[in-house]
């Protein structure tokens, strides 16, 4: 029956209240497009849905990942929101769509992608994750104990067909360059990069005994290196294929019960803890947070979505949302001080040059006693 793809495409085109929540309406014309698109056979399937103030396009079709049709589409639906937002004077309308029209293709635009083109198995359960208030290198955490850490996947020991280990694609979202990671052999060099996720990011991670399926693809857009300015936040959305050989939908959600670190909480420039929640409970509050992520859980049959099943919204991971609360209350208490505060490089793509641009007059040199060179 040929390939599917599923497409994965979110943005930000206005706030309800704030940077909180979106508006029904917004939700409502997201739908109406997707069935529209689904009756005229653009899409076989399709779901939109919310995390924070970001919309989330879930769609299956036959045309590929990149397909100018599927982008266009997306494009197109993210403009008539905007259009609505506009309208009710919602927070930042628009604010994700950085191009002033679409060109070819949505990423490096403004929206967060996340593609892969499968062959759908006899049974074909996948999960959907989208975050708010955070940056994509959010998902490496969770990316590396899903796919290379036996503590969190017992199935890389116990499954014949996972044991063969699966490779990851890094991005360099500065050099603009990529590189293949075969684990477990190449582990060791892979926490050399994906450790610092402002800048290394996991994009594809694929089955490598499987004629390198891809299991795993995340989106790596930032939009301040884009628009090379803060414009909003990244807010990353992951699609994560589970069951039969890969790791089991409870080892995929497994490392969200540790909510950890991410950047992005309060205007950007803050971290905190990644708390999992339902999706009702997408609604970022408290300092404009904490940082959230929703697990979207869907059976594919034919290329036909069944679901969403809210996989995070499950009671077992209670302790979590306690444990992210209580990080939360830890982290605020640093307030404006390192690692509370991001490092002074990333704030640099936020507002803050623009205040210490006023100080600059103010700093006088110091004269050092002379250092005495070492013999
Ligand atoms: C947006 C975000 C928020 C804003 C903050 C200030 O995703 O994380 O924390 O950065 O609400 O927003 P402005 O500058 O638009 O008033
Ligand atoms: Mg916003
Ligand atoms: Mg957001």
């Amino acid at each position: 029956m040929g390939t599917i793809t599923i497409s994965a495409i979110k943005a930000d085109v206005g706030g309800w209240v704030g940077h909180s929540d979106i508006h029904p309406d917004l939700l409502s014309e997201a739908k109406r497009r997707l069935s529209e698109a689904v009756e005229s056979d653009l899409l076989i399937d399709a779901h939109a849905d919310s995390c924070g103030d970001d919309v989330n396009l879930v769609m299956t079709h036959r045309l590929g990942v990149d397909a100018e049709a599927i982008h266009h589409f997306a494009w197109d639906s993210f403009v008539s929101m905007t259009e609505i937002a506009k309208r009710l004077h919602l927070y930042g309308a628009g604010q994700d769509l950085l191009a002033d029209a679409f060109s070819g293709n949505v990423r490096g635009a403004g929206p967060g992608v996340a593609e892969m083109e499968i062959e759908e198995r006899t049974s074909e359960p996948f999960i959907v994750f989208a975050a708010d208030k955070c940056a994509p290198g959010a998902w490496n955490f969770p990316l590396y104990k899903i796919f290379c850490d036996p503590f969190n996947t017992a199935g890389l020991i116990i499954d014949p067909k996972a044991h063969g280990g699966f490779a990851l694609e890094v991005h360099d979202l500065i050099e603009h360059r990529r590189i293949r990671f075969e684990c477990p052999e190449d582990l060791y060099d892979l926490l050399v990069y994906i450790g610092t996720p402002s800048r290394f990011v996991i994009k594809h991670v694929f089955r490598r005994d499987m004629q390198d399926e891809p299991v795993a693809s995340t989106s790596t857009s930032r939009l301040s290196l884009i628009a090379g300015k803060y414009v909003g936040k990244d807010d990353p959305i992951m699609v994560v294929r589970a069951q039969s050989g890969l790791p089991a939908v409870g080892e995929v959600l497994e490392p969200f019960a540790n909510p950890h670190l991410v950047a992005g909480w309060m205007r950007g420039s803050h971290n905190g803890p990644l708390m999992p929640c339902a999706l009702g409970d997408s609604t970022p509050a408290r300092f404009d947070g904490p940082p959230r992520v929703v697990g979207m859980g869907f059976q594919l049959a034919d290329g036909k979505l069944h679901g969403p099943r809210d996989l995070l919204g499950d009671v077992s991971f209670d302790r979590a949302r306690r444990q992210a609360l209580e990080l939360a209350d830890y982290m605020r208490r640093m307030g404006p001080f390192e690692p509370g505060r991001l490092p002074m490089e990333e704030m640099e793509y936020t507002t803050m040059p623009a205040v210490a641009e006023r100080l600059d007059e103010r700093w006088e040199p110091i004269e050092e006693p002379a250092t005495p060179v070492p013999a």
